[in-house]
C-alpha cells in the first residue's frame, strides 16, 4: 500500500489524517512506507451515546444509529492539499461517510481512504477505500489498534474474538 500511495503521489506532499484511535498503529506503519513529503494530523470520532454494550457491539456490531460526533477536529486546513484518510477498519462504512463529508467541505485537491481492513458485507453506505489492506468476512478483529471495549489494541496480530 505504502508503494501504491508513493507512485500514485509521486512529487507531491500529502497529508495523512489518522482517525483516533484505533488507526494509530497502521498508520505509523504505513506512513513509514511512503517515500514522500508528508504530515501527519488526526481526527477523532465517537458514537452519539447510543454505543452498544460490549457484548452487543460483539455481536451485532456498532451500528445502531450511524449517528456520530467529532470528539477532535483536524488542526490544519486541507484546502487544496493531497489528503490520504488512515483508517483501521470500514465496516457499515457510517463512519467513513461522515468523516469524508467533513474534510470534502475543506476543499482538498485529492482525498483518498486508506483502509487497513475491509469488511463489504456489512456495508450501509455505498463508500469504498482507494486504498484497502484486507478483505475480511463478517469477524469482530481485535488488535494491532483494533479494540474491545479499549482493550487489545497493544496486540501485534490481528485476531478473531469467537461470537459464541
Ligand atoms: P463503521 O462506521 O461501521 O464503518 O465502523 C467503523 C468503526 O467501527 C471502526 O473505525 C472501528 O472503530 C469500529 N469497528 C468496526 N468493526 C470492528 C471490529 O471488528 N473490531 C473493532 N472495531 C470495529
Amino acid at each position: 500500500m505504502g508503494d501504491e500511495i508513493t507512485r500514485d503521489f509521486r512529487g507531491e506532499t500529502i497529508i495523512f489524517v489518522g482517525v483516533l484511535k484505533g488507526a494509530a498503529i497502521f498508520l505509523s506503519d504505513l506512513a513509514r512506507r511512503v517515500e514522500l513529503d508528508a504530515t501527519f494530523d488526526f481526527i477523532g470520532v465517537s458514537s452519539y451515546g447510543n454505543r452498544p454494550s460490549p457484548s452487543q457491539e460483539l455481536l451485532s456490531g456498532w451500528d445502531s444509529t450511524g449517528e456520530v460526533r467529532l470528539t477532535k477536529d483536524v488542526d490544519q486546513s486541507m484546502r487544496d492539499r493531497n489528503v490520504i484518510m488512515v483508517e483501521d477498519i470500514l465496516d457499515t462504512g457510517l463512519t467513513m461517510t461522515y468523516l469524508r463529508k467533513i474534510i470534502q467541505a475543506h476543499q482538498p485537491r485529492a482525498l483518498k481512504i486508506a483502509a487497513l481492513l475491509d469488511k463489504p458485507s456489512r456495508r450501509k453506505q455505498a463508500i469504498e477505500a482507494d486504498y484497502v489492506g484486507f478483505k475480511i468476512p463478517d469477524e469482530f478483529v481485535v488488535g494491532y489498534g483494533l479494540d474491545y471495549a479499549e482493550r487489545y489494541r497493544n496486540l501485534p496480530d490481528i485476531c478473531v474474538i469467537p461470537r459464541n
